[in-house]
């Protein structure tokens, strides 16, 4: 007998203590489990399995479509479809909501999800991940798109997984954060740890510095002072890291602290930022917040952000409080300057 304590174990006990994981809830995350067990059994295969490369297709975003985006997207949608726990999904990779079909019974939640976070990364071995993020329906008439244009304050689970030299899985319900490592001997995902917490004490930044000419103002003055290291303002060194998958960023963010930035800039003035607030910077933020971390926009923490659009995008800036804190406050700075 081993003391493993199993994904669907965690969920039963956490609803015994909290009552915070109704079945349907608990089932629809056992589900996304599922499922990303399946894309990271497909992201192992690599050449062998035939899904690197492109799709030559473009999604909503215009981007070029990977296979794997593809696939990941298919195999969420088949997971979740069918369960009775959903009413509809929305994904990275679909302009529009997905409905649970007519034939399948419809659940009380939705779930949006970014397939294949990291992209870039596919094709050159290196960590890519999953984000899905949960929000109830509200009552009283036909799911529609407007449904899910509710604040990241009011998501019921969020989570994501990362398939890099090992897969992992971390979760929220609300009670903080718990990471679950894939067996894939036992084929489950087991708890490895609990009550997760940004470790507040960091000299960690990741942003993709090749922006650099774009950035506004508090973005540039934040990354040049962490730059002249002991001898500016910090009083210490830093260093940098930056995988470009947001999935694996985090995860070391969680694991040992630093802020992750993905500012608006002048390469394209009119869009807030590159990353999606409602699939990726919601889930993460809230992620971060649950570890004690904290998570804005420059201006507002993100998670009380109301969405307009499914597939809106959002500056971001998360990670350890008191970085975070300081980049506000030299937007609250820039905004007052004459
Ligand atoms: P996706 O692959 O889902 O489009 O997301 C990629 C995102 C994010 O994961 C990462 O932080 C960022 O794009 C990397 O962007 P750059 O290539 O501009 O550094
Ligand atoms: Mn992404
Ligand atoms: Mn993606």
């Amino acid at each position: 007998m081993s003391n493993h304590i199993s994904l669907t174990r965690y969920l039963v006990e956490q609803q015994r203590v909290d009552g915070s994981i109704p079945a349907q809830l608990r089932l629809l995350i056992e589900v996304v489990a599922r499922a990303c067990k399946s894309i990271s059994h497909a992201v192992n295969k690599g050449a062998l399995g035939g899904v690197l490369g492109p799709a030559h297709s473009e999604n909503v975003q215009g981007e070029i479509q990977k296979k794997l985006d593809i696939i990941a997207n298919e195999v969420l949608i088949e997971a979740n479809e069918w369960g009775g726990h959903l009413a509809a999904m929305a994904s990275e990779e679909m302009e529009d909501i997905y409905i649970v079909p007519n034939r399948y019974p419809q659940g009380e939640y939705l779930l949006l999800f970014d397939p294949l976070d990291g992209s870039s990364n596919i094709d050159v071995n290196v960590s890519i991940g999953t984000i899905f993020s949960v929000l109830r329906k509200p009552e009283g008439h036909d799911v529609a798109e407007g449904d899910f244009l509710q604040a990241g304050s009011q998501q019921v689970a969020a989570g994501y997984c990362v398939y890099g030299p090992q897969t992992t899985l971390v979760l929220t319900v609300g009670h903080g954060v718990a990471v679950f490592t894939l067996d894939r001997e036992q084929g489950s995902f087991v708890l490895t740890q609990e009550h997760l917490q940004v470790p507040e004490e960091t000299q960690e930044f990741a942003i993709n510095m090749s922006n650099m000419r774009h950035w506004d103002v508090p973005t540039r003055r934040y990354i040049d002072e962490c730059l002249q290291g002991r001898d500016g303002p910090r009083g210490k060194n830093f260093n940098m890291r930056w995988v470009a998958s947001m999935v694996a960023d985090v995860h070391r963010i969680l694991t040992r602290g630093g802020v992750f930035m993905y500012p608006w800039d002048q390469r394209e003035p009119n869009k807030p930022g590159k990353l999606r607030l409602m699939y990726e910077a919601n889930p993460m933020s809230w992620l971060i917040e649950q570890a004690g971390g904290a998570a804005t926009n420059g201006h507002q923490r993100i998670l009380d952000i109301v969405p307009t659009q499914l597939h809106q995008r959002v500056s971001v800036v998360l990670g350890s409080k008191s970085e975070v804190e300081q980049v506000r406050r030299y937007y609250a700075e820039a905004a007052n300057m004459p």
